[in-house]
């Protein structure tokens, strides 16, 4: 019998993955099948199998997610072949053909313009904030002395603590401060490094003042509230840009010459840049590129992302991430974004898929990726505006599409290979696949 949706399940988590998959399979009108469905996407090795479970909690099978590559990508003169992990079927493809596109105009050029991390001790205090500044040259001592055995490998790789500044928030929230605190964490992310090291400032702030026995009673209280990471990383930014003459723009449309286009592509952008409902579907297309890149090397891409449309939104409006700039007869496309990434620690050294991205990519630096994930960042959204201000996007869109809609309508391969000839000059839609192939089968 199919089992009830609202009863509530008690130690799932307990249950052996068989046991797991069982009962989850309970919820489905064909058991057995969904069974056998999910057991087909488990790794044919078992060592391989129990890697991917324990990346997370309560695992029962695998998600598939196609893996690509972008050839020819070329920054500040090195070439790449950067590998891409996307459900999306044009993203690839956009990628690519920016990247083709670029290397035959002096390639993406890429700087890193900061790569400092910050984190909070966010706690409360009910003395004056005169009396908590006073203290604080002594507070910073203590407190990176308390964290040293956490900080000495970090220091010895060139990272380690930068700066530990006392913010008051107590205009907005009764006795509210924080310690905002910047790092260097070199080519690891960082996040479990300044997350240690942040509880241990907690905890070592809370005992250093318990121990401030010339103060009030009240005084000698200090109420940790919380100590984490930001995401927010306004200063580890990464530049990248294109650039050519606008005559080196002429071949991309039939009906516009190069300045034409450039003038068009850069009101596109600047539309980005006023209206809120076009920057973020804008900075989405940013996405497609930098998240792709992010998965395939083991990067944490919910981090990015946040800390990408925060950033876009420093100005105290949502913004484009991406801007034009003319000068004279000469355009540049370019891109700065927050990017915290690591190639070592976490993900990228265990995921076998993300080592080996890693080793395609030449094993480079943090920096070295950040340069690689948003020059597909802006191949993505070069890609994007430049279909959108000539032929419009559904053409190449709904091309790439093709397959899965034939997938969708169970097409065998002499279809798809006579569906793909047929289409090469038709309009792809839903309903014309359908009747295609509806065609070729009576
Ligand atoms: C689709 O995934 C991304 C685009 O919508 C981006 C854009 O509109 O700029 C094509």
């Amino acid at each position: 019998m199919r089992r009830k949706r609202d009863i509530i399940i008690s130690g799932f988590s307990k249950l052996l993955k068989e046991e797991k998959l069982k009962l989850v399979a309970e919820y489905f009108e064909n058991p057995g099948e969904v069974v056998s469905l999910l057991k087909s996407f488990w790794h044919t090795d078992e060592r391989q199998q129990k890697l991917f479970d324990e990346f997370s909690e309560n695992t029962i099978t695998n998600f598939y997610i196609p893996y690509g590559i972008a050839p020819n990508v070329m920054i500040n003169e090195r070439t790449y072949l950067v590998p891409m992990v996307i459900e999306e079927s044009s993203v690839v493809a956009a990628a690519s053909a920016a990247s083709k596109f670029w290397s035959e105009r002096g390639g993406y050029h890429s700087e890193i313009i900061s790569t400092k991390k910050v984190g909070q001790v966010h706690f409360s205090w009910s003395g004056p904030e005169s009396r908590l500044r006073a203290m604080m040259p002594e507070i910073r001592t203590v407190l990176v002395e308390a964290v040293k055995p956490i900080t000495a490998n970090m220091e010895k790789r060139g990272g380690g603590i930068l700066d530990i500044e006392l913010i008051s928030l107590t205009h907005e929230i009764e006795d509210y401060y924080q310690l905002m605190v910047t790092f260097e964490t070199k080519d690891s992310m960082g996040a479990n490094f300044i997350n240690s090291v942040l509880e241990e400032f907690g905890q070592t702030l809370r005992q250093y003042m318990a121990g401030q026995l010339h103060l009030p009673e009240q005084q000698q209280q200090l109420e940790i509230i919380m100590a984490i990471l930001s995401n927010y990383t306004p200063e580890c930014v990464v530049k990248t840009w294109v650039e050519c003459p606008f005559s080196r723009l002429d071949q991309i449309d039939e009906t516009l010459d190069g300045e034409a286009f450039a003038r068009k592509f850069e009101k596109a952008v600047r539309i980005a840049h006023v209206d809120i409902y076009r920057a973020t579907t804008h900075n989405k297309g940013i996405y497609n590129g930098i998240d792709a890149v992010a998965i395939a090397t083991g990067n944490d891409f919910r981090a990015i992302e946040a800390a990408g449309h925060a950033y876009a939104s420093r100005n105290g409006r949502y913004q484009s991430l991406s801007r034009v700039e003319i000068e004279g007869d000469i355009f540049r496309f370019i891109l700065e974004v927050p990017m915290a990434l690591g190639t070592v620690g976490g993900l990228t050294s265990l995921h076998p898929l993300a080592k080996q991205s890693l080793e395609l990519l030449g094993n480079p630096s943090a920096t070295e990726l950040m340069m690689i994930a948003s020059a597909m960042g802006l191949a993505n959204n070069f890609s994007a505006v430049k279909s959108l201000t000539t032929k419009g996007i559904q053409a190449g869109h709904m091309k790439m599409h093709l397959f899965n809609i034939l997938n969708h309508f169970k097409a065998n391969d002499e279809e798809k290979t006579a569906a793909a000839e047929h289409f090469k000059d038709q309009k792809v839609s839903f309903a014309s696949v359908g009747q295609y192939i509806a065609s070729l089968r009576k």
